[in-house]
């Protein structure tokens, strides 16, 4: 299904809305409807599961969003968290100078794919793109046009140097996709944290910042849990919560927000082990990922090129979101750098006792670090599908359907009765609801016809409808309908927690 229909649905069906829509909304800023809400509940409780309780040695901390304000300069985010910003004058719209760039590098790409398609198209099954891409005149030169500009990006972004980004807009030429002009203002770093004031002290004294990254809570919090958990390393603390960013380009739905929810864990461990953790935790994440179900081929790994202040090495997760390879999540080993920066400016110690090796250290750390709402839009891409199958009279019909993994879904059980005003019926399936609805979110639903509700259903991804009709007043039984293979099995009144059950049910995704 293709980007805008994805928001489209995402709206009609509940799941996203925009922010203070009434007054025609807020930039970058999202509502998570009522399916919206079952779905991402889930997909936090799915992390939580598997990285809390599934490891005895990793544990859970609630830090506060905001947090003391040398908490960033002690991260580096004061100085360091910036993107580079610049503006055309004649349209006036911001851009982040170096979004441009790798724009122009695409678009030299996007060249050679399509020769690479039409050589496939002309050569057919004895086709080889490798040799293709490392033969062919054309696709040599504009590789190394490309090399070439993301090389120099990558140093002055590495070096902080605006000029230089500034000049290579120039230099390639590069027009604002608004207005088409080269009329463009210099270009300067924009910090992207949110401040705000603290109480009544007014000027630089009261000033806090809504956390960029949640991973800080869990730094300065290293020692009251391991100590008050009495945890050995290695070990880890993982957090869900808000996080808050200025994007200067907030486009692409839920993709980029001002106002995002991530899931991180810092597993802190010996120094010098930190490659085999990051490789640990590369697979682990991954395997992750792949367990609901996601097509592999939409998954892979992207090495940093551009590491970050703090790490030593770092990876994403890419998912290939309607708009192409983009990252989900991120693994990141980040040294000592956190650690020992809180140490040095709170002037208060942040070492474990290794009763092991006998000595004190700062531990480090690898990171790993998932935005929810991306986590959730990856999910809807890759389960949203448009489909013809057979209506109830057998004809050929489309069906818009949600393939989530039923473990996810935000509804898990439709109860609806064959008809809407036959009471023996409704009484039927109202008593069912009940009963079920103690274990399961579930739906009453008489409106319409069946094939109507059964499409409603399937629209938001719930993989069981149960149907009641005339023969459960004789011998107690329903149809179970499954949203995937859309067989009807008849089943007895109370086996249908354990159908629904045995598909629902979290732990098939933990073992
Ligand atoms: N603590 C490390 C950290 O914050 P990051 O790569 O900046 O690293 C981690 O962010 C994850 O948070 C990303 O992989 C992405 O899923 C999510 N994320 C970051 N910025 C976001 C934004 N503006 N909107 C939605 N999700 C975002």
């Amino acid at each position: 299904m293709d980007f805008k229909s994805l928001i489209s649905h995402c709206k009609e069906y509940g799941f996203i809305f925009q922010s203070s829509e009434i007054y025609d909304g807020l930039s970058a800023v999202y509502d998570y409807g009522p399916y919206g809400v079952e779905l991402k509940n889930n997909i936090k409780s799915y992390w939580w599961k598997s990285m809390v309780q599934m490891h005895e040695n990793i544990v859970g901390l609630d830090a506060a969003i905001f947090m003391h304000p040398k908490t960033w300069k002690a991260s580096g985010h004061v100085d360091a968290f910036n993107d580079p910003l610049v503006d055309n004058k004649d349209s006036k719209k911001r851009y982040r100078a170096d979004q441009l760039i790798e724009g122009y590098a695409e678009k030299i790409d996007a060249k050679n794919i399509k020769d690479v398609e039409k050589a496939k198209a002309r050569f057919g099954d004895t086709f080889d793109e490798n040799q293709f891409r490392t033969t062919n005149d054309r696709i040599i030169e504009r590789q190394k046009q490309i090399d070439a500009v993301l090389g120099r990006l990558a140093e002055a972004m590495k070096a902080g140097d605006m000029e230089g980004l500034k000049n290579m807009i120039d230099e390639y030429e590069i027009v604002c996709p608004e207005s088409g002009s080269r009329n463009w203002t210099e270009v300067r770093q924009f910090n992207l944290m949110f401040n705000t004031q603290l109480g009544n002290i007014a000027g630089e004294e009261g000033k806090l910042y809504l956390r960029p990254e949640t991973a800080q809570g869990i730094f300065v919090n290293f020692l009251n849990v391991q100590k008050s958990t009495r945890q050995k390393i290695p070990f880890g603390i993982a957090q869900i919560g808000k996080a808050f960013r200025n994007e200067i380009v907030a486009r692409q739905f839920i993709f980029r927000m001002r106002e995002f929810e991530q899931m991180e864990m810092q597993f802190f461990i010996r120094p010098g082990t930190e490659m085999d953790w990051y490789e640990y935790w590369k697979q682990a994440r991954l395997k992750w990922h792949k367990a609901i179900g996601t097509d592999p081929s939409k998954l892979k790994f992207h090495d940093h090129a551009n590491l970050a202040h703090y790490a030593n090495a770092a990876v994403d997760i890419e998912f290939e979101f309607p708009f192409g390879f983009r990252e989900l999540e991120g693994i990141h080993s980040r040294t000592d750098f956190d650690l020992t920066q809180h140490q040095e400016l709170s002037g208060k110690k942040l070492q474990y006792f290794d009763p092991e090796l006998n000595e004190n250290y700062v531990p480090y750390v690898v990171e790993t670090s998932i935005g929810c709402d991306r986590m959730f839009l990856a999910m809807v891409a890759d389960a949203l599908k448009e489909e013809t199958v057979p209506d109830a009279d057998g004809k050929d019909s489309v069906r818009i359907v949600m393939k989530l993994h039923p473990a996810l879904a935000p509804v898990k059980v439709a109860v609806l009765p064959l008809l809407k005003n036959k009471e023996e019926l409704t009484k039927a399936a109202t008593d069912i609801y009940d009963k079920l609805k103690l274990s399961f979110i579930c739906q009453y639903d008489e409106k319409d016809a069946i094939g109507r509700r059964y499409r409603r259903q399937d629209a938001i991804g719930t993989p069981f409808c149960v149907t009641i009709d005339f023969e459960t007043l004789e011998n107690d039984t329903v149809t179970i309908r499954d949203r995937d293979t859309l067989e009807q099995q008849r089943v007895k009144i109370d086996d249908i927690r354990g159908v629904v059950q045995g598909k629902v049910a979290m732990e098939n995704l933990l073992v």
